[in-house]
């Protein structure tokens, strides 16, 4: 059996550094004269964490969270595990959530469902990628990178069973 691996590239390095920068452009006019706290999902966010991070203006600090989604490994069961918590509490802090990208959605409401209560000053999402076909359109989120097709990708730190999160682009998985 062939192991299925990254194809067609469907968002080059360039076009990811220049939306970044876009990105973070946005993001600091917004938050002009306030203070980010930029919390990213790991591991998915890392990479795009990393480059966002060094195109915001505004002072920023980062943390983590790492969360498992029960179910295969190319669809999410919508039950989330929460595998590390955030370093320190939100109350009244400016939350940015950085996420790689948002599929059903699933991962992301129970996320914002379970920071609200922790009574940040406000809360909005940034992510890479969105396949807008999904349910996770209704989520609010404000910032996207690239709207996908409803293919599955890797690449830029999102993976296939843990593998290719180190490409510099963002491929689709093909078998
Ligand atoms: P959701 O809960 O269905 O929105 O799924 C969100 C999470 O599933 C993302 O943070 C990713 O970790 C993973 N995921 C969803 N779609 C893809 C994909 O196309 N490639 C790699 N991981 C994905
Ligand atoms: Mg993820």
């Amino acid at each position: 059996m062939v192991e299925p691996g990254p194809g067609e590239v469907l968002v080059s390095a360039e076009q990811i550094a220049k939306r970044t920068a876009e990105l973070g452009a946005e993001i600091s006019r917004d938050y002009e004269g306030r203070e980010v706290l930029m919390l990213g999902i790991l591991k998915g966010a890392f990479l795009f964490m990393a480059d966002l991070a060094r195109e915001l203006t505004v002072p920023c600090e980062l943390d983590f969270m790492a969360v498992s989604s029960y179910g295969s490994s190319t669809s999410s069961s919508g039950v989330v595990r929460i595998v590390k918590d955030l370093d320190a509490p939100i109350a009244d802090k400016h939350v940015l959530l950085v996420e790689d990208i948002v599929d059903s959605g699933l991962t992301l409401s129970y996320l914002l469902k379970n920071l609200a209560a922790r009574g940040p000053a406000s809360l909005e999402i940034c992510t890479l990628l969105s396949k807008p076909g999904r349910s996770g359109r209704d989520l609010p989120v404000r910032y996207v990178g690239f709207e996908l097709p409803d293919v599955f990708v890797v690449g830029y730190g999102l993976d296939h069973a843990q593998k290719h999160r180190n490409l510099p682009h963002i491929a689709a998985l093909e078998a």
